[in-house]
C-alpha cells in the first residue's frame, strides 16, 4: 500500500500549520482568511506577490518566506483563475498542483487555507473536498519495495514525508461530509494502481482474483471459480490462455447490489482483463520493454477499483464486476498456434497468435456475464492492443461501443473527468477479418486496424440488443502520461470514468 495521507478539515480560525498554502484569484483578489493573514502581516503577502509579478492565474504558485507577525513560516499561494468559471476537475487538479508545492518543502504536516466563498457553481466547502480529493489522488506513490526509503541519505524519503493535510474551511462539517464520497473513489483509485504497479510474481492470477475478497467488508459478494469450475461452464477460450502457466487461472465475480428499493434493477456489467503477465506465449513477445507485462491486467485492476469505490460510497446502482485473471506462458502445456479452441459460446476460434490473448479471456467472460446477469449494459476494459497506443498515444484509450446513448454517457463521464476517451468504429469490415477456414473465427485479424479487429472479436461474443461498450486502455492503464493528479506508473485509469458514468446516468 502507499503511504497514507491524513486529511481533516477545522475551522478557518484554528490556528496553520508550520507550511501552509493558501489560495490567490485573479488580480491578486484573496478571501477573507488570506486577507486577515496580508493585513497582519503588514503586507507581505500582498508585497511578495507584486515583487513576483503574481496575480494568482489558475495553478500558479509562489512561495512567501517567514512573514512577520503570523504563525507560519512558508506560506504558498496557490492561483486558482477566475473562480466564477472554475470547474470541479480544475478544483481537483489545483489540489495536486498543492500537494506538490508542499512535498517539495520536506514537511510531515501542512495546512490548506480555502477561504474561497464559491468556485463556479459550488461552495465554498464543496470546492475546499475536491481539492483534498486531488491532493490525495496526488499523494498516491508505490514505494513498498524500497527498503532504504527511511535512510538519511534518500532524496525521495523526505519528498514522501507528508502524512498530514489539515484544510482549513468555513463550514468543517459540511466539507467533511462532500469529501465522504470523493474519499471512496480516491480509495478505489488507489487499490487499482497497487494492483497495477505489483510485480507479477507477488500477484499471480489466484492472487489478483482474491484480492475481490477485500471488498466484502464494504457489502460487496465475491464469488471465485476456479480452473474446474470454468471447464464446467465450457470455457475453453480463458482457459487455453492459461494452460502453459504453472499458476491456475480464476474468474472472479463481484456483486454490489446497492439500488435502493428496486433490487431486481438490472445490473451495470463490467468486465476485466487480468492478464498479470503477458510473455505472448509461444508467439513470444520481444525482450525489450516486457516487464511492462505485468500491467496488462490493467482492465481488471479498474474493475476492482470501481467496484471498490461503489461499494464504499454505498451507490444506488446494482453492479457486477467480473475480471478473467490468467498467466500467458509459453512451456510444454501451453497453447499452440494453430489450436482451435471452443468457447462457451458454443463458437470455436482458432488461434493463430497466442499474444492475442486478451480477447480470448474476455469472449468467456462476457459471455458469462451475460448469461448469468442478464445485464443493462456490458462495459469491458482491457489492455488489449498495442495499436490502440499508435492510433491515440498515451492520452486516450480508445472506445468501441454498439450503443450511441451509452457512447453519449461515457464521453460525458470522459469530459468531467478529464479521463480522455475516443470512439473509435465497429464495422463489418474488420469483423469479416476475423474469419478462418478451420474455426468459427480466428484471433487476429491481420496487420491494419489491429485494435478495430480486436473489438470486432470481441463484438461476436455480445449478445442481440446488449448495449456493450470495449475500452481499449493499453495506453493509459500504464506509463500513461502523468498529470497534477497522478505521478504513478500504474495509473488506476478508468476507476473515476466509470464511477462518474454510473453516479450521472445510472444512479437514479
Ligand atoms: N497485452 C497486449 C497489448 C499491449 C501491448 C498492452 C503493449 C500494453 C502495452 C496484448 O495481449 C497483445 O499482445 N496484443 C497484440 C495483438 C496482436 C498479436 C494481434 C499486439 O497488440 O501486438
Ligand atoms: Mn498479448
Ligand atoms: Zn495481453
Amino acid at each position: 500500500m502507499s503511504d497514507r495521507l491524513d486529511i481533516s478539515f477545522v475551522s478557518l480560525a484554528t490556528e496553520s500549520e508550520p507550511v501552509a498554502a493558501a489560495l490567490a484569484a485573479d488580480a491578486l483578489q484573496f478571501g477573507p482568511k488570506a486577507r486577515e493573514l496580508d493585513s497582519k502581516s503588514a503586507g507581505a503577502l500582498a508585497k511578495a506577490a507584486a515583487a513576483a509579478d503574481y496575480k494568482g492565474k489558475f495553478k500558479s504558485t509562489i512561495e512567501i518566506l517567514a512573514p512577520a507577525k503570523i504563525a507560519i513560516d512558508r506560506l504558498i499561494l496557490a492561483g486558482v483563475g477566475k473562480t466564477e468559471t472554475l470547474t470541479p476537475q480544475q478544483l481537483i487538479d489545483l489540489g495536486g498542483v498543492i500537494v506538490a508545492q508542499i512535498q517539495a518543502r520536506k514537511c510531515s504536516a501542512a495546512s490548506v487555507i480555502v477561504d474561497l466563498e464559491a468556485a463556479g457553481e459550488l461552495k465554498g466547502d464543496e470546492a475546499a473536498a475536491l481539492i483534498a480529493q486531488g491532493a490525495m489522488l496526488r499523494h498516491y506513490n508505490f514505494k513498498k519495495y524500497l527498503t532504504k526509503k527511511n535512510s538519511d541519505e534518500s532524496a525521495s524519503a523526505e519528498k514522501d514525508g507528508l502524512k498530514k493535510l489539515v484544510f482549513h474551511v468555513a463550514h468543517p462539517d459540511k466539507a467533511k461530509a462532500a469529501f465522504v464520497p470523493l474519499k471512496a473513489v480516491v480509495n478505489g483509485v488507489n487499490v487499482a494502481r497497487d494492483l497495477v504497479n505489483e510485480p507479477a510474481n507477488i500477484l499471480g492470477p489466484v492472487e489478483l482474483a482474491e484480492k475481490t475478497k477485500a471488498l466484502e467488508k464494504l457489502g460487496v459478494e465475491v464469488e471465485i471459480l476456479d480452473v474446474k469450475d470454468m471447464e464446467k461452464l465450457g470455457m475453453g477460450s480463458l482457459l487455453c490462455v492459461g494452460q502453459g502457466s504453472a499458476r491456475p487461472s480464476r474468474l472472479a465475480v463481484m456483486v454490489w447490489s446497492g439500488a435502493k428499493g428496486n433490487k431486481k434493477q438490472k445490473p451495470v456489467c463490467f468486465v476485466g482483463k487480468g492478464v498479470v503477465f503477458d510473455t505472448g506465449g509461444i508467439s513470444i513477445k520481444p525482450a525489450a520493454g516486457m516487464e511492462d507485462m505485468k500491467g496488462d491486467m490493467g482492465g481488471s485492476a479498474a474493475v476492482i477499483g470501481v467496484m471498490h469505490a461503489l461499494a464504499e460510497r454505498k451507490a444506488n446502482v446494482n453492479a457486477v464486476g467480473l475480471i478473467g485473471c490468467v498467466e500467458n506462458m509459453p512451456s510444454g502445456k501451453a497453447v499452440r498456434p494453430g489450436d482451435i479452441v471452443t468457447s462457451m459460446s458454443g463458437q470455436t476460434i482458432e488461434v493463430i497468435n497466442t499474444d492475442a490473448e486478451g480477447r480470448l479471456v474476455l469472449a468467456d467472460v462476457l459471455w458469462y456475464a451475460q448469461e448469468k446477469f442478464k445485464p443493462k449494459l456490458v462495459i469491458d476494459l482491457a489492455t488489449l492492443t498495442g495499436a490502440i497506443m499508435i492510433a491515440l498515444g498515451k492520452e486516450y484509450a480508445g472506445m468501441f461501443v454498439n450503443d450511441d446513448k451509452l457512447s453519449d454517457e461515457l464521453l460525458s463521464a470522459s469530459k468531467a473527468t478529464g479521463e480522455k476517451v475516443w470512439r473509435m468504429p465497429l464495422d463489418k469490415a474488420f469483423d469479416k477479418m476475423m474469419d478462418s477456414k478451420n474455426a468459427d473465427m480466428k484471433n487476429t485479424g491481420g496487420r491494419w486496424g489491429g485494435a478495430a479487429s480486436a473489438a470486432a472479436f470481441l463484438q461476436r461474443f455480445i449478445q442481440k440488443d446488449v448495449p456493450w461498450a470495449h475500452i481499449d486502455l493499453a495506453g493509459t492503464a500504464m506509463d500513461g502520461a502523468r498529470t497534477d493528479t497522478n505521478q504513478s506508473w500504474g495509473a488506476g485509469w478508468g476507476v473515476r470514468l466509470l464511477d462518474r458514468f454510473v453516479a450521472e446516468h445510472h444512479e437514479k
